[in-house]
């Protein structure tokens, strides 16, 4: 039978239609496919999903725990559906790399020591690992328990970085001293004196600006009316800028983001090159680091990936690690922050695709080499008046002074000593 050339063109407007219709659905997992090499590893750190205000204000008509279902700063129904289905998500994308059947030796997850990113990593891991064949134990639920690792906030300098780092507190001290954030904050004076006097809580800074936006954020997504003084700067790029801004602070100079996120970073970094190695052990395919706004921000403008933005629930970033048919490894930088495929990084200087010694060089000023040490502070590193100089070279002169009198003393003493114990020798022999 002949095709007439109606129906050809029939045909081809159908096969045209079917591609562009697969091309639409696969996007950018384009980007992904089109990436030289095979995917050995991939290092996930995510933040928490939905949750209620953390601290509201004094004078918030909200400012009653009766509103808020699952107490303050807890994850609520919305947020564990949000990781719920990351987890699926992270199940489609990562099915090369973990079995269907839970295996710990292919996994490893660990939060920050804080309800509602363990509550989110649980989630999470719902949706990675709905129990199939041999992992079903109770007929009844869906769910299987996986482990879920986590240290002490105060003891947490790579993932929480709330261990204690008395170098980065002078640090952050001289920049929020500086000119450049001088003049910055004194552009906020105004919104911040308007928002302490009708919040009823001082708020003096870019950080405290950004809890109050906080509350407003949840209030209106919860629907709860904000009264009017709030509504009039809520959502306006003034607060909202202020509120952004707060996240890129901590990291804002390389050595703030050297002993901020370096730890976490140099963590990645050095996984992907141990499992590269074939040293990983067990060799895992998988790690997933369940965290805050913070650390997602923080990690981001440490790679120089940062565009001033606030981090919403469940944003993502992956790291992937590919090696082509010579064995040579590349890293790949996703960032997931809406329902849609994640957005390849454009690495500064490397582009989608880095090779991971490259990765080391490009970041070589932000991976601390020894971090509790370089946490040290020396006298260097303090001002005049704490380290005390004054006092201190007044005490030094002083004990030179004694120490040379006392020699001075002791060598006299001490010719004197020796010549009667010369003679006393020549005595007895
Ligand atoms: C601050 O408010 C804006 C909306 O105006 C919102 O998009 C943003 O997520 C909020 N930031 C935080 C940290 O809640
Ligand atoms: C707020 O209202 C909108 C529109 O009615 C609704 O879609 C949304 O689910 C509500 N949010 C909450 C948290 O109830
Ligand atoms: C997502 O990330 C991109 C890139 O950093 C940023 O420009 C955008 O504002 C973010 N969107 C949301 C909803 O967070």
């Amino acid at each position: 039978m002949m095709l007439t050339n109606d129906s050809c063109y029939c045909l081809r407007a159908f096969v045209f239609l079917l591609l562009s219709i697969c091309c639409l659905e696969v996007g950018s997992a384009d980007v992904q496919t089109s990436l030289p090499g095979e995917l050995k590893f991939a290092h996930v750190i995510y933040r928490h999903g939905d949750r209620m205000p953390v601290d509201p204000y004094p004078t918030d008509p909200w400012n009653d725990r009766k509103y808020w279902p699952t107490g303050w700063g807890q994850l609520t129904n919305r947020g564990k559906l949000q990781h719920y289905q990351l987890g699926k998500w992270l199940r489609s994308r990562y099915s090369s790399l973990l079995d269907t059947k839970f295996d710990n030796e292919q996994i490893f997850v660990q939060s920050t020591d804080v309800d509602r990113t363990l509550m989110s990593a649980e989630s999470n891991l719902a949706g990675l690992y709905e129990p199939v064949g041999d992992d079903v134990w109770n007929a009844q639920i869906k769910w299987q328990p996986i482990p879920v690792h986590t240290i002490p906030e105060k003891e947490d300098a790579m993932l929480a970085a709330k261990a204690p780092c008395p170098a980065f507190d002078y640090y952050l001290e001289t920049f929020k001293n500086s000119d450049q954030f001088q003049s910055l904050l004194a552009r906020y004076k105004k919104l911040f004196y308007y928002l302490s006097s009708n919040s009823g809580r001082v708020v003096k800074s870019f950080i405290d600006a950004q809890y109050l936006n906080n509350t407003l954020f949840i209030e209106t997504l919860y629907n709860k009316t904000l009264p009017v003084w709030a509504q009039k700067v809520y959502g306006s790029p003034e607060l909202t800028y202020a509120s952004n801004f707060a996240f890129s602070i901590n990291t804002h100079t390389r050595q703030l983001a050297r002993l901020k996120a370096g730890p976490l970073l140099k963590d990645v970094l050095s996984r992907l090159e141990t499992k590269h190695k074939r040293q990983l052990k067990p060799d895992r395919n998988v790690f997933i680091y369940s965290a805050h706004d913070t650390t997602v921000a923080n990690l981001l403008n440490t790679l120089k990936l940062f565009q001033l933005h606030s981090p919403p629930y469940t944003a993502c970033i992956l790291f992937e690690l590919r090696v082509d048919d010579k064995d040579a490894p590349f890293v790949s930088v996703f960032y997931k922050n809406t329902t849609a495929e994640p957005l390849p990084m454009d690495i500064p200087g490397c582009g989608v695709s880095c090779p991971l010694s490259k990765m080391f060089q490009l970041y070589d000023d932000v991976l601390p080499e020894n971090w509790a040490d370089e946490c040290k502070r020396s006298t260097l590193t303090m001002t005049y008046e704490e380290a005390n100089l004054g006092a201190a070279t007044g005490i030094l002169i002083g004990i030179i002074a004694i120490l040379l009198l006392v020699s001075y003393g002791l060598m006299i003493y001490y010719r004197r000593r020796d010549y009667k114990v010369h003679n006393s020798y020549a005595q007895m022999a």
